[in-house]
């Protein structure tokens, strides 16, 4: 098996405070894997560096080998992300079946 994704030394700062303090991991094409830990452990802000939403302070990842800090229009190609909050227009949160 090979890394579908793999994370090396991430780290994010916001000003002075380090929010994610260089978090290596790899998962594994086909595994399923959780990422757990209390509020404020910085899950969330882990994902965003991932999705492209925050750019890293340090550190990098890849998606399926793109790097997400120089590839992040490749590495879309290849991930999804459900939100933890819906973020639908209600008619479209309607005709999804969702309430
Ligand atoms: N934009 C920001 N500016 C400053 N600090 C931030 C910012 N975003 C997150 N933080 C801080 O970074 C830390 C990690 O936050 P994050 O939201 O990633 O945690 P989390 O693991 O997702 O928590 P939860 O389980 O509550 O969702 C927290 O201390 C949070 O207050
Ligand atoms: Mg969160």
């Amino acid at each position: 098996m090979s890394a579908i994704l793999e994370v090396e030394n991430l780290v994010k700062k916001f000003g002075e405070f380090e929010a994610v303090k260089g978090i290596s991991f790899a998962v594994e094409e086909g595994e399923i894997f959780g990422l757990l830990g209390p509020n404020g452990a910085g899950k969330t802000t882990t994902i965003s560096m991932l999705t492209g939403v925050l750019p890293p302070t340090a550190g990098t990842a890849r998606i399926g080998g793109f790097d997400v800090r120089t590839q992040m229009a490749e590495a879309k190609t290849l991930n999804g992300l459900v939100p933890q909050d819906l973020a639908l227009y209600p008619p479209l949160r309607h005709s999804s079946g969702c309430r």
